[in-house]
């Protein structure tokens, strides 16, 4: 045998030598979700580990990750029921918790990178992500005026990257003009690109109690039987101005991240999802898997497949870990 690929593989120094893909903190973005009481702290249930926070305790928080080296944070908002309407009003309401909590972020750390999520579920009555209407289609383009106008709010807090969630067509270059028309030229637009009607969010829709009222989101979230659609949007969101691309879920659309990555320039993000979460911490709950070592093989999957920033529940587990 002239060729034994095992010799580089024969101690941890050589096999450090020839790893191929790393994960750092460097590439994680930190999903968080922000209670209206500021000093509120309530784990979701179907996410052992993860917490909604107040904005007293997500200060907090955010300062410890920054600590150890994650600099990315993307907040969503748990909105109470009483506050939610058809058209999501309170997500332009430059006094709603949402926008206040950002504005603090921003001014206590304003070193970190704060993302934001554009859709209207979290404060829509229906908990669709465009307006519906009353033979309950979801309507796209008068959406996108709600859209711009959430876009502008956040924008205005200092926050950093706009994700806009929603799948309406024709939103990233909507945003992008509104936002540039009224001086936010600087603001960054991570488009979820390929994002897919997905089973794997239901724990996030128990988290922010946003799961839809009646139907489901098939009409503007894709199929996950299809990947050469991805190109479509992939193009329409680098015509429209997008900073970056994102794949959602990750783990079941490797080869979409691998596709999208091979074909398009932009930096590439992949959301890990709640589901994704929620089943390593649930197996490890019981004892099955060892949840550290699930963690650490599927970031690395992600990266392998050739997301360059992926956005994960798993972060401050992943740095606190890293540390030691
Ligand atoms: C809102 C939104 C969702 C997620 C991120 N933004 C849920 C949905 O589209 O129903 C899911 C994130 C996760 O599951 O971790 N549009």
């Amino acid at each position: 045998m002239l060729t034994r690929p095992r010799r580089n593989r024969k101690s941890q120094a050589i096999r450090d030598l020839v790893q191929e893909t790393h994960v750092t903190t460097d590439d994680l973005v930190f999903p968080l979700f922000l209670l209206e009481s500021p000093k509120g702290k309530i784990e979701v249930s179907s996410m052992p580990g993860i917490n909604r926070l107040g904005l007293d305790l997500m200060l907090l928080e955010i300062e410890e990750c920054l600590t150890l080296g994650i600099k990315a944070f993307d907040i969503f908002p748990v909105v109470d029921e009483r506050h939610k309407d058809r058209m999501a009003t309170n997500a332009t309401v430059p006094d709603f918790f949402y926008l206040r909590a950002l504005r603090e972020i921003k001014k206590q750390f304003p070193e970190a990178c704060i993302m934001t999520d554009v859709a209207m579920d979290p404060y829509s009555s229906d908990g669709h992500d465009g307006i519906v209407d009353e033979n309950g289609r979801i309507l796209n383009d008068e959406t996108l005026e709600v859209l711009a106008e959430m876009a502008l709010a956040q924008a205005e807090t200092g926050i950093d990257i706009i994700g806009p969630s929603d799948m309406m067509d024709g939103r990233v270059g909507y945003l992008r003009e509104g936002l540039d028309r009224n001086g936010f030229e600087e603001v960054s637009i991570m488009s979820y690109t390929a994002k897919y009607a997905s089973a794997f969010y239901g724990p996030f829709r128990d988290a922010l109690d946003s799961a839809p009222k009646s139907g489901d989101k098939k009409t503007y979230q894709m199929n996950p039987a299809n990947r050469q659609e991805a190109r479509i949007e992939a193009d329409l969101d680098t015509a429209e101005g997008a900073d970056f691309l994102m794949v959602k879920p990750a783990l079941s659309y490797l080869d979409v991240i691998k596709q999208i990555k091979e074909e398009y320039s932009l930096p590439l993000a992949a959301y890990n999802v709640s589901g994704e979460y929620a089943m390593v911490a649930a197996a490890a709950e019981k004892g099955w898997l060892d949840k550290r070592a699930i963690m650490n093989e599927m970031l690395l999957s992600i990266k392998r497949a050739g997301a360059d920033i992926i956005l994960t529940y798993f972060a401050k587990e992943f740095a606190l870990n890293a540390k030691k």
